[in-house]
């Protein structure tokens, strides 16, 4: 596995794949890799010859500097579970690299709607920092296909949009959520749970669940759901941050075109935000 920091030393090494008609499959990361990452990774190796992972705690889409600087960083680890994989080539470039001139002066990319919506309302900046990010690391890596995870549902259809949008030549894979035994989505941030933080924080899934069932069942009361939904959490002593059911092609509300709906949801258990979402298919549910 090879490891680089700087740009131009990459870019000649893919350029030599490319040569010897190898394609790349591209994983972007923030780190602190988990068996969800590994899923990602994996499922890039299925789709190409050559795997690329970007390392890169990403400051423009954190709002907090008090969370960009508390998110869990453990290079060595995550270079051990990349060689174990086979990785061709990990990127960590630092801050100064990816933002020579500082984040203010940096050209950003924004996805009109899909940004500002949902999370984007309750974290401004968050995906624009996203997309700006992704965009770079894009065109640094040029790769065929990239896989992004599907526990971060707006995000995915923030990057599909933008590539839609920006006419990029590159396939966006989704990948399905990996989960602990306890149903808890795997997530970096999980690592900064206490022990009795994690004991309660499968509670989100379960709730993520019972809606999903009330849905499956008939229920059409999304306001009286999501108040349900957040008295659930609070008793378990979850604080319910944002709880939505939307349609799950446009994020928008559900009207009568909706086929199917996704369920998002976030809560913090202390200072911890941890996120889920699950998609509910209303057609197939009603036949079944
Ligand atoms: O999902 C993440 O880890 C990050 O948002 C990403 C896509 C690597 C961009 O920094």
């Amino acid at each position: 596995m090879q490891t680089y920091a700087d740009i131009s030393a990459l870019r000649e090494q893919i350029q030599q794949y490319k040569r010897d008609g190898r394609k790349v499959a591209f994983v972007p990361t923030m780190g602190n890799l988990h068996e969800g990452h590994l899923t990602l990774v994996r499922k890039a190796r299925e789709l190409a010859d050559v795997v690329i992972v970007s390392i890169f705690v990403n400051p423009m889409q954190f709002e907090r500097a008090d969370d960009l600087n508390s998110y869990p960083r453990t290079l060595e680890e995550d270079y051990n579970k990349l060689t174990s994989e086979n990785v061709e080539i990990v990127f960590t470039p630092t801050p100064e690299i990816m933002y020579p001139y500082g984040l203010d002066k940096q050209t950003s990319v924004e996805v009109p709607g899909l940004s500002t919506m949902l999370e984007g309302a309750s974290r401004p900046g968050h995906f624009r920092g996203v997309a700006t990010v992704v965009t770079k690391l894009f065109n640094i890596v040029k790769p065929d296909v990239a896989c992004f995870g599907e526990k971060d549902f707006q995000q995915l259809a923030v990057i599909r949009q933008m590539v839609a949008d920006l006419c990029m030549d590159i396939e966006i894979v989704g990948v399905p959520t990996v989960r602990e035994m306890d149903g808890l989505a795997m997530s970096s941030r999980n690592n900064l749970l206490s022990l009795n933080e994690r004991q309660r924080a499968p509670v989100l899934a379960r709730t993520m669940h019972w809606i999903s069932s009330a849905l499956r069942g008939g229920r059409r009361d999304y306001d009286s759901i999501v108040v349900d939904a957040q008295d659930q959490l609070r008793a378990a002593g979850l604080e319910p941050d944002q709880i939505f059911i939307r349609d799950s092609r446009t994020l928008l509300p559900v009207s009568e075109e909706t086929k199917q709906v996704v369920i998002l949801m976030s809560a913090f258990l202390g200072k911890v935000r941890l996120i889920d979402n699950k998609v509910v298919d209303f057609v197939s549910e009603q036949q079944s």
